[in-house]
């Protein structure tokens, strides 16, 4: 008998109504269209303007989208995981807000911080309560409002980020889709190359600290590259490896949405086919933990019931890692 795994069962997205082009940027800093495709590949990302609205009203869209795909009960989800690191407040969490919003009521979550990560991270995490038979229905919300803490006078970090979320269903397969291994990695030492510098506990919110603008994410972002890539083909070579797959078994491969350059650098180090790499950077930029589900969720109609999807990430942290996921069902 086939191991008990953790399969998605359906899968949502919602990006804000509001889109910034590069033609917008190049009215608030000192860039270009031209730099920003050849460099990143985006064309415009989506961003929340409503006034009160923050991550868990993305993440709520999302899921309500996901249930009613799903044709699921909200009474009968067990657990909500969100990956974040915009959740609405320091604390409390955003998971449970969202199960809030959306009337889940006979659920417990939590946030997971794992920056770019978040999702991989999330999605490992939950397959285990559904592999060890404790749960039968746990969501998967990817959610990032990095507007909130972009610097929109930071040409180097302003034209990469947009809003999102994304969520997925997990549910019990006994036929062996899902979820197969995952490779997750840190190394805390790369956390001075991205980061928020004030508003923790290490530096609280002063005056100064909002006047010096350290409310921002902050990158570095050269650097992040280099170890982007080596921990995305690094993962991605091992978890290939150790469950024996060649290039041709894979039948996608879901990279980190941050910069088209990565996203082809990687698909070209195992020489994927590029219509085999899933990209749509161009339209929403990097979404932080929303970028693996939204890429997910636009290619749906195109994955078949057994494909073989190789999901890598690389973020703040350093986080990385590499998901081996069998699809469940025919788009
Ligand atoms: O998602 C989490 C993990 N994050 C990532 O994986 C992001 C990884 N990093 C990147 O995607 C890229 O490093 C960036 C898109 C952030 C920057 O691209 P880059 O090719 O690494 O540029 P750079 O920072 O090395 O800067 C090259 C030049 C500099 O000018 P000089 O010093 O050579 O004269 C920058 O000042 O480009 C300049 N520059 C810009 N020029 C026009 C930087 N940003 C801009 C801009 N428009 N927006």
């Amino acid at each position: 008998m086939e191991l008990r795994r953790a399969a998605i069962t359906g899968i949502a997205g919602y990006t804000p109504d509001t889109v910034l082009t590069n033609a917008d940027l190049e009215k608030m800093v000192d860039t270009n269209d031209e730099w920003i495709v050849s460099r990143t590949g985006i064309k415009q990302r989506h961003i929340m303007k409503e006034p009160g609205k923050a991550s868990s009203d993305m993440g709520a869209e999302a899921v309500k989208v996901l249930l009613e795909k799903t044709n699921t009960d909200p009474a009968d989800v067990e657990m909500l995981i969100c990956a974040t690191v915009t959740g609405d407040m320091i604390f409390p969490d955003t998971a449970n807000t969202i199960c809030d919003k959306v009337g889940i009521k006979n659920a417990y979550g939590f946030d997971v911080n794992a920056a770019c990560s978040g999702f991989l991270y999330s999605l490992t995490t939950a397959s285990k309560f559904i592999e060890t038979g404790t749960h039968k229905k746990v969501i998967v919300v990817g959610v990032d409002m990095m507007s909130s803490i972009v610097d929109y006078t930071d040409r180097a970090t302003c034209i990469i980020f947009g809003d999102g979320a994304g969520a997925v269903m997990l549910e019990p397969s006994d036929e062996g889709y899902g979820v197969q291994d995952s490779l997750l990695k840190a190394d805390g030492s790369g956390r001075q190359y991205l980061h928020m510098k004030a508003g923790g506990s290490l530096h609280p919110a002063t005056l100064e600290t909002v006047a010096a603008r350290e409310h921002f994410a902050f990158q570095e972002g050269r650097t992040v590259f280099k170890h982007a890539v080596k921990g995305m083909v690094d993962t991605m070579k091992d978890v290939m490896e150790r469950n024996n797959l060649v290039r041709d078994d894979i039948n996608w491969v879901v990279p980190h949405q941050a910069n088209l350059r990565i996203i082809e650098y990687v698909g070209s180090m195992f020489d994927f086919p590029a219509e085999r790499v899933m990209n749509n950077i161009a339209m929403y930029g990097n979404t932080t933990s929303a970028t693996i589900p939204l890429a997910i969720r636009d290619y749906e109609s195109q994955l078949k019931k057994g494909d073989n999807l190789l999901l890598t990430a690389f973020g703040g942290g350093f986080t990385w890692g590499t998901t081996y996921l069998k699809w469940a069902y025919n788009g």
